[in-house]
């Protein structure tokens, strides 16, 4: 059998985080903005169906793609069936520089499998897929027939953009985040990516704010628990230039790093807990739309993370030359290299500030969409049966 050509493009941002990076791996609160630059997916059909892939044109090689390779378990089951891909991926952001782009890239390539294969619905809601709502578990090694997640036989077919859910995007991208990176991932970057906008991660509900899910995952530190929610952003003429030290450091390593740090001196936790409340003093400052607030919180926030050792001489020097422009700086993700931010009102001066001292810089708006498909053509790619879903 051979199927006929069909495509999707999905594309979802990269993120900020404004406040409360690694101390939200320990369950205390974050907040992170969705930011202009995307990373886009493009999935075509080859003319035969069969078990190869091809990335940018080279055979798939699984262990050198987790990510890509988590959603392909969990998504798009290999079988007689089941037409394969060629993938290209398009990403205007750096990789391992803090700015999300494995979170992007798994919510976009989630988003682009869920399009192409559809997804049944029939009077109760869905008879596929991955949410915290229906209680779907993407965070274990699917099995065989269980790699759509949830399924109920019957129901007619969603196609394409119609088929794409945000929750789910966000869910399948923690999961395979908490795989990469050793168990130890919160829900930030996927969620903020997924959902577009600014997001608070809490421990509790917070009130005057729209809770979307929870999410729980077992680390090996312990079961955390997130409450994530939605904030509005000040409409306010105030942006943040990103300036990027070209330094490439691994969220993985910089998390594990922190990890270690903590069992061999366990009363530093202090200083985790002492972010998580100047993570909730930032994201009252936000809520209130005031930007002055928000930046000075985001200048303490960099001083504990300096602290705890997750700054660099890279991310120090950008940060001193992009100050005096702005309302405040930090380093941004998990540090180490990759980029800091400076929330301003005088982008073009902070930027150039960040190039004179070496840095390479990068304006965006707070808070841009979220994930989306671009394009999709002959959608579904296969028709999947329940056995074969
Ligand atoms: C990485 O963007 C943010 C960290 O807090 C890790 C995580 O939340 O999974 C360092």
């Amino acid at each position: 059998m051979t199927h006929p050509v069909a495509m999707v493009v999905a594309s979802a941002p990269g993120k900020c985080i404004l406040f409360g990076e690694h101390a939200v791996v320990y369950g205390e609160p974050a907040v992170a903005v969705a930011i202009d630059q995307r990373v886009t997916i493009s999935i075509k059909t080859h003319q035969k169906p069969g078990a190869t892939w091809k990335l940018e044109g080279v055979p798939f090689i699984a262990e050198k793609h987790p990510h890509l390779e988590g959603l392909r378990k969990r998504l798009w089951h290999l079988s007689e069936q089941t037409p394969s891909l060629d993938i290209a991926i398009n990403s205007k952001l750096p990789s391992a520089a803090g700015l999300g782009s494995s979170a992007a890239l798994s919510v976009a390539f989630s988003a682009a499998l869920r399009a192409a294969r559809g997804r049944r619905v029939d009077e109760k809601g869905w008879c596929e897929g991955f949410s915290s709502e229906l209680k779907t578990d993407p965070y274990n090694e699917p099995r065989r027939g269980h790699e759509a997640g949830f399924i109920r036989n019957g129901g007619r077919r969603l196609l394409g953009k119609d088929a794409i859910d945000e929750d789910e995007c966000a869910i399948l991208a923690h999961a395979i985040e908490a795989e990469v990176q050793k168990g130890r991932a919160s829900p930030i970057d996927s969620s903020t990516v997924s959902h577009g906008g600014c997001t608070l991660l809490s421990d509790d509900f917070e009130k005057g704010l729209d809770w979307r899910y929870s999410r729980q995952l077992s680390t090996p530190e312990g079961k955390r628990n997130w409450e994530v929610h939605d904030v509005p952003v000040p409409q306010d003429d105030v942006w943040l230039v990103i300036g990027n030290t070209g330094k490439y450091s691994p969220t993985g390593k910089m998390v594990e790093r922190v990890a270690s740090m903590l069992a061999a001196e366990p009363e530093r936790m202090n200083e985790i807990i002492t972010i998580g409340s100047i993570a909730r003093r930032g994201a009252d400052a936000l809520k209130k739309g005031n930007m002055e607030a928000v930046g000075i919180c985001m200048t303490e926030n960099h001083l504990l993370l300096r602290g705890l050792g997750v700054s660099s001489p890279e991310l120090e020097n950008l940060v001193k030359a992009a100050a005096n422009y702005s309302l405040g700086v930090k380093l941004t993700g998990s540090g180490g290299g990759g980029c800091m931010i400076a929330l301003t009102r005088e982008p073009k001066q902070t930027a150039e500030a960040i190039e004179l001292a070496g840095g390479r810089s990068i304006v965006t708006s707070l808070g841009t969409s979220g994930v989306r498909i671009d394009d999709d053509e002959n959608v579904p790619f296969w028709t999947p049966g329940v056995a074969d879903s």
